[in-house]
């Protein structure tokens, strides 16, 4: 699974960084490079900027974090220097007796929320505004062999209020925008949050997403090249 996924975050670095240039070139620039590269850099040719580094910055595929719920003092964002990160309450400290994970911040929330360990305000102002909670789930067909993709309302409708995706991010009609796992891993569509502020695609929370099984009857789809070859 690492493997493949690895192969996959190649993949989109480089064909968003220098689509002109081999693989070999291409591949440390897209893990490495902290400051945008213009493909003129690269390439000799007219200046435009391309935001490589943005997008690796919030991917976590690309480097394994040791601790994903150290300490503030310890935790490389917040500095060390100045006496007040000390007061902040450790997550560790926080996340104390809610279901766990295997990803992300190893917390499930939305287990805890079921279970009624979490009240998260829905309205910063009101503390009686009742979320509008939707239960309406949308499957989406994937092409590859992988299971189908289950976008859940309820879970998202419980936290976050329909604004906070549609139409910005999602026309609300079914199957009426595209969504790859390019996208995702870029911060894109459901990459928005998955990876930021909520579970981010990891080897063990594929399944979370991926989550309907394909029909008994599924067949990998024949691309043009296979069905036209005049050898088969
Ligand atoms: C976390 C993001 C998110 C939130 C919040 C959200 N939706 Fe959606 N909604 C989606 C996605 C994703 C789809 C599927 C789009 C697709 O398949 O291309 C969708 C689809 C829909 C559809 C189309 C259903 C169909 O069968 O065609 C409607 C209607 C809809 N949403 C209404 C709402 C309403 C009302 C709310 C608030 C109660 C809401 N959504 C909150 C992401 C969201
Ligand atoms: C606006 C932010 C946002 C967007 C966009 C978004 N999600 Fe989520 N998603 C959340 C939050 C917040 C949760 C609940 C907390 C958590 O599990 O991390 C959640 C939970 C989920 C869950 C529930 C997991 C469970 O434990 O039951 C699934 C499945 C999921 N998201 C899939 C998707 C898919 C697929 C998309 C894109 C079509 C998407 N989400 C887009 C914020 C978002
Ligand atoms: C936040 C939800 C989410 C998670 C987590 C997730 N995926 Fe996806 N994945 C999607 C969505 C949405 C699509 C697009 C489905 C479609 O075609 O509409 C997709 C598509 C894919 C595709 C088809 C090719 C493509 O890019 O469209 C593959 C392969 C895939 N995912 C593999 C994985 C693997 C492996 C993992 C775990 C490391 C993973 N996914 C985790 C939501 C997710």
């Amino acid at each position: 699974m690492r493997n493949i996924l690895i192969g996959i975050t190649a993949a989109v670095s480089l064909s968003v960084i220098v689509p002109a240039v081999n693989a070999e070139e291409a591949a440390p620039l897209s893990l490495a490079a902290t400051t945008p590269i213009t493909s003129a850099e690269v390439t000799g040719s007219v200046p435009q900027k391309l935001n490589v580094s943005k997008a690796n910055v919030f991917n976590r595929l690309l480097k394994k974090i040791k601790d994903p719920n150290a300490a503030p003092p310890d935790d490389g964002i917040h500095d060390r220097a100045n006496d007040a990160v000390f007061a902040l309450q450790p997550p560790k400290v926080a996340y104390e007796g809610l279901p766990t994970t295997t990803f992300g911040n190893h917390v499930d929330w939305v287990k805890a929320l079921d279970d009624g360990l979490l009240n998260p305000r829905y309205d910063r102002v009101d503390p009686d505004v009742e979320p509008f909670i939707m239960d309406l789930d949308i499957v989406r067909p994937v092409k590859a062999s992988v299971p189908d993709v289950v976008f859940p309302h309820k879970p998202h409708t419980q936290w976050l209020h329909c604004s906070n995706c549609h139409p910005k991010i999602f026309i609300p009609q079914r199957l009426a925008n595209t969504i790859s796992m390019s996208a995702i891993i870029l911060g894109q569509k459901c990459g928005v949050c998955h990876g930021k502020v909520s579970f981010p695609p990891e080897t063990t929370s594929c399944k979370k997403c991926h989550s309907k099984p394909k029909p008994a009857d599924w067949k990998p789809p024949l691309s043009q090249a296979t069905v036209k070859n005049p050898w088969r």
